[in-house]
C-alpha cells in the first residue's frame, strides 16, 4: 500500500493524499445515506451505511486512503455519557462530568465492548475497499475527549476544564487515565478488525500553555501509541496536535507521522521535525473554495516537501460547501504534480 509505505518514510511513486472529513456533508451520496440512517449517530451505528460513506470518497475522488466514518465522540458515549448532535450546533453531552462519582460511573470494559459496531464497520470496510489502499481508524485524544466530557460541548474559554487543571490536577489525571485505558484497547481494537494505519486526533490542543499541554496531553498521546507500536509494528500511528506550532521543539515519541495543522508553516514543522518523523498535511481548507488557490497551495507546500517524507492532506477537515468538483481537482493535482 503506497500510504503505508509513505507512513514509513519509503519511496513512493507520487505523495499518497486523503482529506480529513473526506466523507461528509460536501458529497450529495454522503446526505443521501445520512438521510436513509436518520441522523448522524446513527449512521455511525450502522455498520452496513457507515461503510458505504467509508467508500464513496474512494470511488468518486481517488484518494489514496479511507478514513473509518465514526466519531470521536462515540468513546464517552459508549463509557456510558448521553450525547446527541444538535443541528447546528454540534455535539452536546447533557451530563457533563463533574466530579469523581460522575467518573466512577463511566466504565473502561463497557466502552470497549460496546464500539462493536466500530469493528464491525472496520471489518466490512477492509473487505470491500482495494488492496492497495489502506484504511485508517482513529480515536480523539484524551485531552479532546476529556475537555468534551467537562465542558458538555464546544467552548471558547476551556473555563471549566482549566479550572481543573489548575484546581484540581489529580481529578483531572483520574479522567485522563481511564480514558487513556479505553483509547488503548479501542485502537487496539481496531486494528485487529482490520485498520491499517491509525491516527489520534488531538483538537483542543491549542487551549492549554506549553508545560500544560505536555503534561495533560502529549503524555497520554504518546502513552497511546507506544503501547501500540510496541505490539502492532507494522501498524503505523499518526498523531495530529492542532495549533501547537510554538511547542514543535518538545515534540518527542515512539510514533511514525506528526500530521501539521494548517496555522503552522510546513517549512517550520520540516525543519523542526521532518528528520525525524514523517510530516502529513497542511493545505489551509478553505483553498479548495478555488482552483486557482488550490494549485497555490499545492505548489508551496510541494516547494517545501519535494523529495522528503510526506504525505498530502489538508490542515483540517474539509467544509460541506466546498464543490465536489474542486475537492477532486485537489487530489488529481497532487497525484499529478508530486509524481516523481
Ligand atoms: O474524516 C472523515 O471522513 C472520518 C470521519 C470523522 C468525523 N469526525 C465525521 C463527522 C472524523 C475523523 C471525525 C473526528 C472528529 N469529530 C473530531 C476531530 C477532528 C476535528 O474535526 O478536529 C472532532 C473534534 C469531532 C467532534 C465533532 N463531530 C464535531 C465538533 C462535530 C460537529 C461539527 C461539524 O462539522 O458539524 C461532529 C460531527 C461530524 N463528525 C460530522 C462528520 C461527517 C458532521 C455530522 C453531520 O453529518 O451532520
Amino acid at each position: 500500500m503506497i500510504f503505508v509505505d509513505a507512513c514509513f518514510g519509503k519511496k513512493t511513486p507520487y505523495s499518497p493524499v486523503w482529506m480529513m472529513r473526506q466523507a461528509g456533508r460536501y458529497l450529495p451520496e454522503y446526505m443521501e445515506v445520512r438521510a436513509q440512517a436518520g441522523d448522524f449517530l446513527s449512521l455511525c451505528k450502522d455498520p452496513q451505511k457507515a461503510c458505504e460513506v467509508t467508500l464513496q470518497p474512494v470511488d468518486i475522488l481517488g484518494v489514496d486512503a479511507a478514513i473509518l466514518f465514526s466519531d470521536i465522540l462515540v468513546v464517552p458515549l459508549e463509557m456510558g455519557m448521553e450525547l446527541k448532535f444538535l443541528q447546528g450546533e454540534g455535539p452536546v453531552f447533557s451530563h457533563p462530568i463533574k466530579d469523581q462519582k460522575d467518573l466512577d460511573k463511566l466504565s473502561v470494559q463497557k466502552a470497549v465492548d460496546g464500539l462493536e459496531y466500530v469493528y464491525e464497520t472496520i471489518r466490512l470496510i477492509r473487505g470491500r475497499l482495494a488492496a492497495d489502499k489502506a484504511l485508517i481508524g482513529f480515536c480523539g485524544a484524551p485531552w479532546t475527549l476529556a475537555t468534551y466530557m467537562i465542558e458538555g460541548q464546544g467552548t471558547k474559554t476551556y473555563a471549566t476544564v482549566k479550572k481543573l487543571i489548575y484546581t484540581n490536577p489529580q481529578f483531572m489525571h483520574a479522567l485522563l487515565k481511564k480514558v487513556t485505558e479505553v483509547l488503548k484497547l479501542y485502537m487496539e481494537r481496531q486494528i485487529q478488525s482490520g485498520a491499517n494505519v491509525v491516527m489520534v486526533f488531538d483538537s483542543w490542543a491549542a487551549a492549554l500553555e506549553e508545560s500544560a499541554y505536555f503534561e495533560f496531553s502529549w503524555s497520554y498521546m504518546k502513552e497511546i501509541s507506544s503501547y501500540l507500536k510496541s505490539k502492532y509494528p507494522h501498524v503505523p500511528v499518526i498523531l495530529f496536535p492542532k495549533g501547537i506550532s510554538g511547542y514543535l521543539d518538545k515534540i518527542d515519541g515512539d510514533f511514525d507521522v506528526f500530521a501539521v495543522d494548517w496555522s503552522t508553516p510546513i517549512e517550520l514543522a520540516q525543519q523542526k521535525l521532518g528528520y525525524k518523523y514523517v510530516l502529513q498535511g497542511n493545505m489551509e481548507p478553505t483553498r479548495l473554495y478555488s482552483q486557482d488557490a488550490i494549485d497555490e497551495g499545492i505548489e508551496h507546500i510541494v516547494s517545501v516537501m519535494k523529495n522528503k517524507r510526506h504525505i498530502f492532506n489538508l490542515g483540517h477537515g474539509i467544509l460541506p460547501d466546498v464543490p465536489v468538483e474542486n475537492a477532486k481537482y485537489f487530489i488529481k493535482q497532487v497525484q499529478k504534480l508530486t509524481k516523481i
